[in-house]
């Protein structure tokens, strides 16, 4: 099989770029090796910068996302027993986030690409990137019980932090720079109206919470946990009555309790490989880079690295000019940095660190008290948090 552009997953990154490239007429294939009901169920983030939005609007998967979506112009942050707001909108000259769970965007950008005919391989793996420097890159995969090749004029890494589009890339080509955390989230969805109209963060001595949603009708709620969590561990019973004290506050706020329906746990990490491209190999998304969930950004930057690299495809595919397919690596990691400074110290700001001495424990209580105090801090945190437009990525 050939096509001109060989994508090797279909979470966000991959399905967005199919998309993008398919709206300016360039045909691509999609491999997936997971069943078309498992990549729609798996829970995952939820936050959309407005960039986003306006670019899943742009290619026509912003519909439901338009009548579903839950617009938020704030956030609460939540520590010492009192709620702070933080007017994302006022302090960004009016910019304001989506609640909208990636499982959705998921299922919208499949059904799309499944409505328009054009090819999405589900249970087809790939098992294998090669001749990244001819300009017949394949990749071999695996599907219906036999191994197959797909030739293209380039191929995109979308497959997660755990694909082997990176790994396929000869020793030395692409660095690696990783931090991992001494925590982890438990996470539950549940059949309960929120208790909060924006989401709250919660900084406590027994360690981090947050109170997200889903919609009307489903609360998403996290607990910070030491990593090698087991959940068996933790009854529905203990979930509660830990976020109870964790998003304890004065006054008469109550968490509503509900049906749990869903929980994991999730490891925490950041991660950046550099540069993102290798001869015909593009690295997007997950693959290319991790950043702790604390700041909302892992969607969001998968988002950002295809909307560049749809445009610097159609360059050099269209127009013959490579210029922006050579830029795309350090236009992307400079979005990319910012993301993993902010979820970084967002991360600092808001866990309890179990290796964290009492001075360290002052240094994050002050930080909490100046980003709820001085406009300065609070609208770095909000500019960061909803999204900073294009021009403004430093
Ligand atoms: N062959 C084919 N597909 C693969 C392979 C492989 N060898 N390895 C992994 N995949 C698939 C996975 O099954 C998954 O569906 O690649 C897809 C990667 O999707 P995601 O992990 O969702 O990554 P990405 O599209 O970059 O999305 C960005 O934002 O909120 C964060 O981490 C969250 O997934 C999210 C990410
Ligand atoms: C979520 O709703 O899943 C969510 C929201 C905010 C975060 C992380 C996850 O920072």
């Amino acid at each position: 099989m050939r096509t001109s552009v060989a994508i090797i997953g279909a979470g966000p990154a991959g399905l967005l770029l199919a998309r993008l490239l398919q709206r300016s007429g360039i045909e691509s294939v999609v491999l997936e090796s997971r069943s078309r009901e498992h990549v729609e169920h798996r829970q995952r983030a939820g936050i959309l910068e407005h960039g986003t939005v306006e670019v899943l609007r742009a290619c026509g998967a912003g519909d439901r996302l338009d009548r579903e979506g839950l617009v938020h112009e704030g956030i609460e942050l939540r520590f010492g027993g009192t709620g702070h707001r933080i007017d994302l909108a006022a302090l960004t000259g009016g910019r304001r986030v989506v609640v909208y769970a990636q499982t959705e965007v998921v299922r919208d950008l499949v059904a799309l690409r499944v409505e328009s005919g054009a090819p999405l391989l589900f249970e087809a793996e790939a098992l294998a990137v090669e001749d990244v420097d001819s300009e017949r890159p394949r990749v071999r995969y695996r599907h219906d019980g036999a191994e197959r090749l797909l030739e293209a004029d380039y191929v995109v890494g979308a497959d997660g932090f755990h694909g082997i589009a990176r790994r396929c890339v000869p020793a030395g080509r692409i660095r690696t720079r990783e931090r991992t955390y001494p925590f982890a989230w438990l996470g539950v969805l549940a059949d309960v109206a929120p208790s909060t109209d924006e989401l709250i963060y919660a900084q406590h001595e027994r360690g981090f919470a947050l109170h997200s949603m889903r919609g009307p009708e489903v609360s998403r709620l996290y607990l910070q946990v030491p990593p090698e969590t087991d959940l068996a561990d933790w009854p529905d019973a203990r979930i509660w009555e830990e976020l109870d004290l964790r998003l304890a506050v004065d006054g008469g706020w109550r968490l509503r309790r509900g049906p749990i329906t869903d929980r994991s746990v999730t490891p925490m990490r950041s991660f950046v490989a550099e540069p993102l491209r290798c001869g015909r190999l593009l690295l997007a998304g997950d693959a290319a880079h991790i950043v702790p969930p604390t700041g909302a950004k892992g969607l969001n930057l998968a988002v950002a690295d295809v909307a560049l690299l749809a445009r610097a495809l159609d360059a050099a595919l269209l127009r013959g000019d490579p210029g922006a397919l050579e830029s795309y690596s350090d236009t992307a990691l400079r979005r990319v940095w910012r993301a993993e400074d902010f979820s970084c110290a967002m991360t600092a700001m808001l866990h309890a660190d179990p290796d964290g001495d009492e001075f360290s424990r002052r240094l994050q209580r002050s930080r909490l008290d100046y980003a709820v105090s001085s406009t300065a801090a609070a609208t770095a945190l909000a500019e960061n948090y909803a999204g900073l437009p294009s021009d403004a990525v430093p």
